[in-house]
């Protein structure tokens, strides 16, 4: 079969499409036939060997993908042959068959594409572990989502609404703020890119205030880090929380730590996969209520770009060049 594979560390084109063995059924396993995988900000670091964990080469990226299942091992209850399934197996999904373990694999319903599918559950299932989970997010608060065209991003502005926020959407274009609006956001607003400097700084909290009237938004979702985080927490509301999503912008941000205090604030992290580890059962009814919400098109995953297989290193680029809006998927 076929798989896109890091075969050494390096930016996307240095990655390169291998014929290798199909693979072979295992006790707790099963075995998907892919039709659709999913780019997130993980792959692009790990092929650079700049993720957290990092896997011996040669690998294959993709961390989630779905497809219908062609093989189930021993021990394997609730999951058959035919299945239409999701997958989030953290690596290995750019390809054209993946060995799953069960617990990686959830049914999806019948209404859903696998474009979809593939989209939904590292972006939605964060995204609503940190609103629900660890921002206790209440109807009428207001919610500052940077990054907010981005996977992450777009996916808490939709949620935000569902869960009756206001939702303020952050962005780098006029066109990335467009497709926010588009999808619910209430507000939008362009921030600076490259190195802020402390007057650029000064205006991005000056914007969020003015679209407070004046309070602060109640929390703030970041997965862009660097110079971004401190005027965000700067312009939190009294009781507020900042989201510790990721560091798309690059460096990890030293915070002075007596804004927490001046705000009565929380800095709150947010460690999805570490949480799904720790309590399946709990994700796992936060993947319902999502299937839920979609059923409802509370929820639409933007798919902006796809990539056959054999053009994945492009997919992964896409991500990389800041040019992807909600989902890059990977047709197989
Ligand atoms: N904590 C968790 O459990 C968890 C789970 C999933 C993802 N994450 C993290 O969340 C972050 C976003 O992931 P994603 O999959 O949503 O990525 P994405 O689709 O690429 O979105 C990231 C957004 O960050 C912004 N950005 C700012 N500076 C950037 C730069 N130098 N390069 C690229 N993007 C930049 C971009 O928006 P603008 O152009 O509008 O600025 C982009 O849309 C990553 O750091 C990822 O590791 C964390």
């Amino acid at each position: 079969m076929k798989s896109l594979q890091c075969v050494e560390l390096g930016p996307p084109d240095k990655l390169q499409i291998k014929e290798v063995s199909d693979p072979q059924i295992i006790p707790d396993h099963v075995i998907i036939e892919n039709k659709a995988a999913s780019v997130n900000f993980p792959d692009v670091l790990m092929i650079q060997g700049l993720y957290q964990f990092q896997p011996e080469l040669p690998f294959s990226p993709g961390g989630e993908c779905s497809g219908i299942i062609v093989s189930v091992g021993e021990n394997v209850e609730n999951l058959k042959v035919g299945d239409r399934v999701f997958a989030m197996t953290g690596l290995g999904a750019f390809c054209e068959k993946i060995l799953a373990p069960k617990h990686s694999v959830v049914k999806i319903p019948d209404s859903m594409n696998f474009e979809t599918a593939a989209a939904l559950p590292m972006t939605y299932g964060t995204s609503l572990y940190a609103l629900k989970q660890r921002a206790n997010l209440k109807e009428g608060e207001t919610l500052l989502v940077l990054g907010a065209a981005g996977g992450v991003g777009l996916a808490t502005v939709e949620l935000g609404k569902a869960m009756g926020a206001k939702v303020i959407a952050a962005a780098s274009t006029q066109e990335k703020v467009d497709l926010c609006l588009k999808h619910g956001a209430d507000e939008g607003f362009i921030y600076p890119t490259g190195d802020l400097n402390r007057d650029q700084q000064k205006e991005l909290s000056s914007k969020i205030k003015e679209l407070t009237d004046g309070l602060g938004a109640n929390v703030v979702y970041d997965p862009v880090g660097d110079k971004y985080s401190e005027p965000c927490i700067r312009a939190t509301a009294w009781d507020g929380r900042y989201l510790v999503i990721g560091f798309a912008a690059g460096e990890i941000p030293k915070i002075p730590i007596n804004l927490a205090l001046l705000k009565g604030m929380k800095i709150v992290g947010v460690f999805w996969g570490a949480w799904v580890g720790m309590f399946p059962e709990e994700n796992k009814k936060n993947f319902l209520e999502l299937f839920d919400l979609h059923s409802q098109e509370k929820i639409k995953p933007e798919v902006s770009d796809s990539f056959p297989l054999e053009e994945g290193a492009k997919a992964i680029a896409h991500l990389k060049d800041r040019k992807a809006k909600g989902k890059v998927i990977i047709k197989i």
